[in-house]
């Protein structure tokens, strides 16, 4: 059984729009119904819990999930304050099931073929990350904004979703930080297992297509 946990509780600071940037509409439909509809095309999700914040629930069940007929939407459940919060609610969700491919909602480009590596991926490895190598030289800087050191490129993913999982693994790992309060600076969910030191975290290839709306710059890309 494989579930995608697709993340739509964010309120969008950054892209300072009316409403939060999952919703606003691209080719007619809100961003978040562009990645919902890979998952549910998707021959390997069985299910999807989608997750956003109280105040959209009603929202998504009757906007989204009813009208464009996402049947494999079995729970929509409310967030938290952070995106581990929101991510913690849908693996209460889910219990039970063998792997959850975990997908923010602001990546409206995700195709079959990621959703299709993914699950081959997490299959073999139990884990499963999206990226790209970066085509950009990266640097380590400190707060004053000065370089510290320059990582070599061959080793530079730039990292996305969807990323998977064995449920027990990230349900665990999760567990483990939250008990211990070692949460912070948490921003995706390969670092909670990273942290937890529980199992070795696999790339595979996104697509440099697959990127995240963030900023109103990133509007563009959609047009
Ligand atoms: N997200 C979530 N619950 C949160 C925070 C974020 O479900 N408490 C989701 C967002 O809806 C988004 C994805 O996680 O689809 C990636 O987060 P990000 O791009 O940071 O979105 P926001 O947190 O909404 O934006 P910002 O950080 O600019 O406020
Ligand atoms: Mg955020």
């Amino acid at each position: 059984m494989m579930t995608a946990i697709v993340l739509a509780a964010g309120s969008g600071r950054r892209m300072k729009s009316d409403v939060p940037k999952q919703f606003m509409r691209y080719k007619g439909r809100p961003l978040a119904a562009s990645s919902l509809a890979a998952f549910q095309d998707s021959p390997e999700i069985d299910e999807i819990i989608l997750v956003t914040s109280e105040a959209y629930i009603s929202y998504c069940r009757t906007e989204i999930v009813e009208k464009y007929g996402f049947s494999k939407v079995t729970h929509i459940v409310p967030g938290g304050k952070e995106r581990y919060d929101s991510v913690w609610q849908a693996l209460l969700a889910c219990e039970g099931t063998d792997y959850v491919m975990i997908h923010d909602s602001a990546r409206p480009f995700v195709t079959g073929e990621i959703i299709a590596r993914a699950a081959e991926n997490v299959k073999k490895y139990g884990t499963a990350v999206a990226g790209v190598p970066s085509k950009d030289t990266i640097k380590i800087a400190n707060a004053e904004g000065f370089v510290e050191t320059t990582p070599d490129r061959r080793h530079c993913w730039c990292i996305q979703t969807p990323q998977a999982f064995a449920y027990p693994l990230i349900r665990r790992a999760n567990e483990e930080l939250r008990d211990s309060g070692r949460m912070d600076g948490i921003t995706d969910d390969a670092m909670i297992v990273e942290r937890s030191g529980l199992a070795p975290v696999r790339l595979f290839m996104g697509s440099y297509e697959n990127i995240k709306i963030t900023t109103p710059d990133d509007l563009k890309m959609l047009e």
